[in-house]
């Protein structure tokens, strides 16, 4: 019995000392209070229980409070530090007790679901020192009683959905060493307090939504060592106080909307090694004062509106990696003290206005790996010192106005993957040196007045090469018949507008990954490469212009020409039928649903190179840039077929454009051309066609060219639809129509056809108020088709590891709206910088 009263009284006082600790009662309430208070994590965090005499309770301590997960007590029993990161807690905070905590220095609960607001009480935690709850779902606005917890070092809230205005009480943790609020919904200016922070050495408040000025007070900040505000709203000028910042290593303001000129008191911020302030409205010119700045690694201006030269005091900038002023305004030369940056790895100045030649001293930057100078009015030859580049990858000079030969000393860049110079003046022939270049991937001469023969070894080295560009030079011989390796990756092969001569090359079948082939506008003959049509990836096949004759086989491939979409023949000798097999066959213009998922312009806009082809529409030569996925084009024109026009052109279904005109083409035009019900033009044109014009062609929505001239048929033009925009040079040189546009009446029974209802609403949504004009319209922008070829996406503008980070960053954040993962994604925090500061 006494020994019963004395394990009671143990049991119970047991549970009293329990019982007196708060805060073990505080985190089983807040436990229970959770979603998940199931957590294995937590079960740790629980009383013994009271019939368990073995229970480990320390009477003075508490000590097993001190044991639970997470739970750190300093030497007097007391909870000191919660390190809950991760731990899968899922809920609120709205039942935790702060005021239990009187001694708590470190709170971690980040990487959580925790949501609900930040609770006020949390100015209870008077000691603490360390607050993290970044990664979690709280929202609502930051406590401005946060600002009493005066001993806080480090305050990490990044990564939620914090919205409000931060208040000026912040201003009061003079203790601050590190501060994180990056990635929330913070709006309102940040707060000029911030500038009694003076301990503060890391400020992250990127990919919020603050919007105002950079408060100058930062520049009282002399311990601070980063500073990112990338991703925000703040407009207005760079303070010139943020030269005070002698410390300050990084300096990120990414895609703001910060104007006016670049203060020259950056100079002195001379521990800087980033100064990254791209996408933003800045003018003026770069002071020269940057060139002081003697630590900087990357300095990257990229997309703004700064103008005038690069100051020829940037060679001093002596440990410089990357430099980018792309898409800006500026001009002159580039100078040659350029050529002093020796461990310069990238220099981008496309998009600009530079001009004067390439200074041959810049053969002594021998860490380059990228060179990015499109669309600039440089001109001059390229020096021979190019060669000296031994790191060279990317060599891309395309639109500019560079005259002279491609130097002989090229092939000692061996690591060049990327040689564009199309749109220049170049000429002479291609140095055969140029087949050293084992690592060539995309080669793209085009648009010069290059001659020569096209280099044998073009064939047999494309095991790398992706793209052989050579369009619209003055090269002759014949197309390389080396092309032997089935394991080749030559994707797109363009040699339109030369002066080849010879018959297609029978091993361009061991092209299996092309996509595109234009050997269009040259003096080829012989007949038409039948075995092309076994070709699995070919979408855009153009041998217009040739002198290839003959008539066409059957072939016996099961599916031929599976993915073809842009097929054009035009002016060359072909005779016989129409290849009606192919159009029962073309997979890729048949029942293509033009609302299937994914991008009109497939490849995006960013990439490195575009195919470039041209068709001639009406007369009108249009170069298609970039060809739109679902763009279908048949133009077997100006040949001497003949023979009916199969009916199995109906097929089609996807086709955009059809032009059999100038053909010997004999009987009907085929009812079933009404099932093309994506046609926008359509040539029947000086052909021996008879009979009627289909009543049905007028429900053809989206049909803004026809052209039936000069033919034999007779009968009534079909009145309603978009035939009441035709003109009548549409219709002329036929004896037998009548009737409008045609000033000859048909007399009283004009027949109209009728559409039937909702045809009209029809996917009219992409075509709407569609004309032929508006098409045209739309070329002279360069709003062009996109092919798609996606393998080569790349931004000039932007260095190459922002985009070695995006896709890291795609692949680690799921759970944010698309919109923000967007955002995120053209994040670089500068924490992931490839080199640390
Ligand atoms: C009593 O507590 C100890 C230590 O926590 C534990 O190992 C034991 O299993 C418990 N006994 C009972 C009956 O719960
Ligand atoms: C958290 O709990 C909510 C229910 O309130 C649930 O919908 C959600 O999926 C849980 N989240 C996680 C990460 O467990
Ligand atoms: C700051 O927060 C962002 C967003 O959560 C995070 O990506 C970054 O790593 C954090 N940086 C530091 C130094 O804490
Ligand atoms: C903090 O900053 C504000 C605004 O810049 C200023 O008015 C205030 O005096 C400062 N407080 C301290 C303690 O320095
Ligand atoms: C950001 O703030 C601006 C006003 O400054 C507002 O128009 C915009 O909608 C806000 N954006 C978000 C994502 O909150
Ligand atoms: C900070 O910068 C401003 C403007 O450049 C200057 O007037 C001020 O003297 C500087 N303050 C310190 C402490 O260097
Ligand atoms: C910084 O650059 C400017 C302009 O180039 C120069 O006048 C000044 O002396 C430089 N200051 C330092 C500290 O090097
Ligand atoms: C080239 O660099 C050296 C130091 O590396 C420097 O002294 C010199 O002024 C620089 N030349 C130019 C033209 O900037
Ligand atoms: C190159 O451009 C500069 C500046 O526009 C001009 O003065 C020069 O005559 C040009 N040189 C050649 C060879 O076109
Ligand atoms: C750089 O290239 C030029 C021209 O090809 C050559 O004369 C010179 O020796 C090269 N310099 C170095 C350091 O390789
Ligand atoms: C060729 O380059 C010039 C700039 O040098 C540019 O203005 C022009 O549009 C380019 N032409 C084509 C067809 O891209
Ligand atoms: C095709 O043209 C060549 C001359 O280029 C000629 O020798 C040949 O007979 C022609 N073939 C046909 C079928 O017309």
């Amino acid at each position: 019995m006494g020994l019963l009263i004395f394990l009671l009284i143990l049991t119970s006082s047991s549970i009293q000392t329990f019982a007196s600790k708060p805060e073990a009662n505080a985190l089983l309430k807040w436990k229970t209070s959770l979603v998940n208070r199931n957590n294995p994590r937590l079960s740790s965090w629980a009383l013994a229980p009271d019939n368990n005499l073995t229970g480990t309770i320390n009477r003075n301590t508490g000590a097993t409070l001190c044991t639970w997960y997470g739970v750190h007590c300093d030497a007097r029993g007391n909870v000191e530090k919660l390190k809950l990161s991760a731990s899968r807690l899922n809920g609120t905070l709205d039942h935790f007790t702060f005021s239990s905590f009187s001694s708590l220095t470190h709170l971690e609960l980040n990487m959580n679901n925790i949501f609900g607001s930040i609770p006020v009480e949390i100015r209870y935690l008077t000691k603490l020192v360390f607050l993290d709850l970044s990664g979690n779902q709280f929202s609502g606005e930051i406590p401005k009683e946060i600002g009493m917890l005066t001993g806080l070092k480090t305050l990490l809230l990044n990564d939620n959905k914090l919205d409000g205005y931060i208040s000026q009480e912040l201003g009061n943790l003079g203790n601050l060493v590190k501060v994180n609020m990056s990635v929330n919904f913070l709006k309102g200016s940040i707060p000029s307090s911030l500038g009694n922070m003076t301990k503060l050495s890391e400020l992250y408040l990127f990919q919020n939504n603050f919007s105002g000025l950079i408060p100058p007070e930062i520049g009282k900040l002399g311990s601070l060592r980063m500073l990112n505000l990338d991703f925000n709203d703040l407009s207005g000028s760079i303070p010139p106080s943020l030269g005070n910042l002698s410390s300050l290593r990084v300096l990120n303001a990414y895609m703001n909307k910060l104007s006016g000129r670049i203060p020259k008191e950056l100079g002195y911020m001379k521990s800087l090694t980033v100064l990254r302030i791209t996408h933003n409205q800045l003018t003026g010119p770069i002071p020269a004062s940057l060139g002081n700045l003697t630590k900087l690694k990357e300095l990257d201006f990229h997309e703004n509106l700064l103008s005038g030269v690069i100051p020829p005091e940037f060679g001093k900038l002596e440990s410089l990696i990357q430099l980018s002023f792309s898409h800006n305004e500026f001009s002159g030369q580039i100078p040659v003290s350029l050529s002093n940056l020796s461990t310069l790895e990238q220099l981008y100045l496309n998009d600009n206005q530079f001009d004067g030649f390439l200074p041959k001293e810049l053969g002594n930057l021998n860490s380059l790996v990228e060179m990015i100078l499109v669309k600039n009015r440089l001109n001059g030859s390229i020096p021979d010192s190019l060669g000296n580049l031994s790191k060279l990858e990317q060599f891309v000079l395309h639109d500019n106005h560079f005259s002279g030969y491609l130097p002989e000393t090229i092939s000692k860049c061996e690591k060049l993957k990327y040689l564009t110079l199309s749109n220049n003046s170049m000429a002479g022939p291609v140095p055969k040196s140029v087949c050293k270049l084992r690592s060539l991937q995309i080669l793209d001469l085009g648009n010069n007045g290059f001659s020569g023969p096209v280099l044998q070894c073009f064939g047999n080295f494309s095991h790398e090469l992706i793209v052989l560009d050579l369009r619209l030079n003055h090269f002759q011989g014949n197309v390389p018949q080396t092309f032997l390796n089935q394991s080749n990756n030559l994707r797109s092969l363009n040699l339109n507008g030369n002066r080849l001569q010879g018959s297609v090359p029978g091993t361009l079948i061991n092209c299996r990954n092309l996509e595109v082939l234009d050997l269009g506008n040259n003096m080829l003959t012989g007949a038409f490469p039948l075995w092309l049509d076994t070709l699995p990836e070919l979408q855009v096949l153009v041998l217009r212009g040739n002198k290839l004759n003959g008539t066409f086989h059957t072939s016996n491939t099961k599916t031929p020409f599976p993915k073809l979409r842009i097929l054009d023949l035009s002016s060359n000798e072909f005779t016989g039928i129409l290849p009606s097999k192919y159009f029962t066959n073309f997979k890729a213009m048949t029942g293509i649903d033009r609302n299937t998922p994914g991008a009109l312009y497939m490849g995006g806009n960013l990439s490195m190179y575009e195919d470039t082809i041209e068709l001639v529409v009406k007369g009108l030569r249009l170069e298609l840039e970039r060809i739109l996925v679902v763009y279908t084009t048949i133009d077997l024109s100006v040949n001497k077929f003949e023979g009916e026009i199969p009916n199995t052109i109906g097929h089609l279904t996807s086709l955009r454009l059809l032009n059999l005109s100038h053909n010997s083409l004999t009987g009907q035009i085929p009812n079933n051309l009404r099932n093309l019900k994506f046609l926008e033009s359509l040539d029947l044109s000086s052909n021996r066609l008879v009979g009627e014009i289909p009543l049905p062609l007028a429900s053809l929505n989206f049909l803004a060219v026809v052209n039936f001239s000069q033919n034999q048929l007779q009968g009534a033009i079909p009145q309603g639809g978009q035939f009441n925009t035709f003109e009548n040079n549409s219709f002329q040189g036929n004896n037998g129509l009548c009737g409008f546009p045609l000033t000859k009446s048909c007399g009283d029974d004009v027949p109209f056809s009728h559409i039937p209802e909702g045809d009209e609403d029809d996917d009219s949504n992409f075509f709407n108020g569609f004309t032929w004009e508006s098409v045209a319209i739309g070329y002279g922008f360069g709003m062009l088709f996109g092919l798609g070829i996606g393998w080569l996406m790349f931004y000039t503008g932007r260095p190459r590891w922002v985009i070695r980070i995006t896709d890291r960053e795609q692949s680690r954040h799921g759970r944010r709206s698309r919109k923000r993962a967007c955002k995120r994604n053209q994040l670089s925090p500068i924490t992931n910088a490839s080199f640390s500061p």
